[in-house]
């Protein structure tokens, strides 16, 4: 998946986190990382993405109840699959459900020539 994206170094700074391509995320949808370190869960709609940790505010579990299926809805929100909560795309903000007001924590994200970087 990472294999087309190369390794980005700001001057002085550890190499950034290779994610994947913006073409691996589904346009609407969402795409799973669980990968080393953070588990995150990427949402894409067109050329934008946004970069959320895979983890529930409701109850710290992850958003997926099978691993690796996160559900969205209308290109809007992601669901948690646990007691259905809505966070938009845009700010992870909890727009519905039991942790309404919560948010889920933001991943900052770097695009470069078509591949996502975790900032
Ligand atoms: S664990 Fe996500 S809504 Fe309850």
């Amino acid at each position: 998946m990472t294999s087309s994206c190369p390794v980005r170094r700001n001057e002085g700074a550890a190499p950034q986190r290779r994610l994947c391509r913006v073409a691996d995320i589904p346009d609407g949808g969402a795409l799973s990382l669980p990968g080393a370190g953070r588990p995150l869960v990427l949402v894409r709609r067109g050329d934008a993405v946004w970069g959320y940790a895979d983890r529930c505010p409701h109850f710290s579990v992850p958003l997926a109840a099978t691993p690796g299926v996160v559900l969205t809805y209308e290109s809007q929100v992601i669901m948690c699959a646990h007691h259905s909560a809505l966070f938009r795309f845009e700010d992870g903000h909890c727009i519905e459900g039991p942790c309404q007001g919560a948010a889920l924590d933001r991943q900052a994200l770097r695009i470069e020539d078509g591949c996502v970087y975790a900032a």
